[in-house]
């Protein structure tokens, strides 16, 4: 499996028919997961020490249709770590993570400026191959959406259609992303069953796994848990936390208790002169705890926002 022939397949790949329609109800098998996965923030692995940037952007403005919606965003994102996006609905949170995979190339009339930077490689440059940057920076979205296919073939087809050949080797990854995500014991006797008829919480978690299969450096996931009961939410959100220190997570949120229990870094997005920005960056203790900015500290105090 080369890097350059791989693609995280995003919803854009089926057409809107296609794409399910999330299932909000969980099953007594999310019930049993969230028992089994659960993570006390005390127990989380030291991570992200080195510091190390993987992502960073640089006067990154976005404008829809001559409109500035995105503006001045300088942000370095840490290679290992939880970086948690926050904020006020409207203030640019999906248009930053769109950026960092280019997925803003699909939206007409939107135009970039500024840098992305990944492991200092400009993202924009005309020279990157597309299908691998999607690879590498894969995309889970509030809204479940597996293919209308089998729970193996939604794993086993984007394989296929990014060049693992082998039937066997396909099969011992499906297997493997699945256990990544905890869904193997719920689904190994039925991989033939429609993906959809998995609870809403099994499909995220079947989405998540169909992004890991492509072994990504960088997992964005904007709300993954804000369409998922409180049961269901839990076992994403435990999920979620294990994949620190192996990937370089960035997780937009609206649900500060979420932010404030699973991310290492904070930034808040606020609306500044009409268009959204970061007003506050920080270590997710210092921005709960000691925020800088008036708006952030009236935000996590929910007087604001
Ligand atoms: N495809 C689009 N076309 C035009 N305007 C858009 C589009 N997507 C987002 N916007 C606008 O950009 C601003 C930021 O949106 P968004 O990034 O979705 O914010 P958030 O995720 O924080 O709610 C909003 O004013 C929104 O209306
Ligand atoms: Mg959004």
């Amino acid at each position: 499996m080369t890097r350059s022939n791989l693609q995280i397949t995003t919803p854009s790949d089926v057409s809107a028919g296609e794409v399910a329609r999330a299932v909000t109800g969980a099953s007594a098998e999310d019930a049993a997961k969230a028992e089994h996965l659960g993570v006390a923030a005390s127990d989380r692995a030291p991570c992200c020490m080195d510091r190390e940037p993987v992502v960073c952007t640089e006067h990154l403005t976005v404008q829809y249709g001559g409109q500035t919606a995105m503006r001045d965003v300088t942000m370095p994102i840490y290679r290992g770590c939880i970086t948690g996006i926050v904020g006020p609905s409207g203030c640019g949170k999906s248009t930053f993570l769109n950026c960092l995979n280019r997925m803003t190339d699909m939206t007409e009339g939107c135009r970039v400026s500024g840098r992305v930077l990944i492991d200092g490689g400009d993202i924009n440059h005309g020279t990157v191959n597309l299908l691998a940057l999607r690879r590498r920076v894969g995309m889970i979205f509030q809204k479940p959406n597996p293919f209308p296919l089998s729970i193996r073939k939604n794993l086993t087809f984007p394989l296929k259609e990014h060049g693992v050949r082998s039937g066997s080797q396909r099969e011992s990854l499906m297997t493997t992303a699945l256990q990544q995500v905890g869904l193997w014991e719920e689904v190994k006797d039925r991989l033939d069953a429609p993906a959809l008829g998995l609870s809403g919480g099994q499909q995220q978690r079947l989405c998540l796994a169909r992004a890991l299969v492509l072994e990504p450096d960088v997992v964005l996931l904007d709300e993954p848990c804000s369409a998922l009961d409180p049961i269901a939410s839990g076992v994403v959100e435990d999920l979620i936390d294990s994949l620190r220190g192996r990937y370089t997570v960035i997780i937009v949120t609206h649900n500060l208790a979420h932010a404030r229990r699973l991310a290492d870094d904070v930034a808040v997005f606020w609306l500044e002169e009409g268009a959204g920005t970061v007003i506050e960056r920080g270590p997710a203790e210092q921005v709960f705890t000691a925020p800088r900015h008036p708006a952030t500290a009236a935000y996590v105090e929910g007087r604001r926002g």
